[in-house]
């Protein structure tokens, strides 16, 4: 293994999980991860950090994926130790591994930032929700002040490269409802004591027209 699997084996995933568990983040997990409902399906849910959010009586049924196969050892025991009977595959968001119109609930935290193609990634979350089902989202992205925009271009191609594929200029309310989705926004804004760069966080609801 050479310094760059080395690196993206052992020290990437443990920033990321150290960035995404970061005390405001894990208050706006808390209040949007306890809204789904039904059969609810993870895009990118990685070590299962949400897993402590859900409203475990309000969930008919859990299912995620993660391409990351180490990550998705640590969701599978967070999910045996809680007791639920859990469908975690690895794969990709651009070609999801379920029937259509499987689900209620779509959830995807910081995933889209990360995902190859998230157009067609945002086309999968729809083929997969059942009409009226709904995505809960939560991502960084690009921000609206010219000049954070500027330094997130500028910094953008090392970030790719150090957080595993990570990018930081991506639209996040406004790609969902270009791919069809009706976005009912809970909230925006950067994230106290994190640069602004990597800060700016969008959250919400992004339903499947029924
Ligand atoms: C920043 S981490 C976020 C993990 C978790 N969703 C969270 O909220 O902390 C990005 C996650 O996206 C996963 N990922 C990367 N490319 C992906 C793809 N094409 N499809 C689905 N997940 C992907 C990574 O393995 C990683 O678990």
């Amino acid at each position: 293994m050479g310094i760059k699997g080395w690196y993206d084996a052992t020290i990437m995933p443990r920033l990321i999980t150290c960035a995404c568990s970061q005390g405001q983040v894990m208050k706006r997990r808390a209040a949007l991860v306890p809204l789904a409902r039904g059969d609810v399906f993870e895009l990118g849910c990685g070590g299962g950090i949400n897993h402590a959010f859900y409203d475990a009586g309000a969930i008919t049924s859990y299912a995620g994926i993660d391409p990351h196969e180490g990550l998705l050892e640590g969701a599978r025991r967070a999910a045996r130790e809680k007791g639920w009977v859990a469908d975690l595959r690895q794969g990709r968001g651009e070609a999801i591994p379920f029937a259509e119109a499987s689900f209620d609930c779509v959830v995807c935290t910081f995933t889209l930032c990360s995902v190859a193609d998230p157009a067609q990634v945002m086309r999968e979350m729809r083929r997969i929700l059942r009409p009226g089902g709904k995505a809960l989202f939560l991502e960084h992205g690009r921000a609206p002040d010219p000049g954070v925009r500027r330094w997130q271009e500028r910094i953008e191609p090392l970030w790719k490269r150090l957080a595993g594929g990570c990018h930081l200029t991506r639209p996040v309310a406004s790609a969902l409802a270009e791919a069809g989705f009706a976005v009912e926004p809970l909230g925006k804004g950067y994230t106290p004591k994190a640069p602004r760069f990597a800060g700016w966080m969008e959250w919400g609801v992004a339903r499947k027209p029924g």
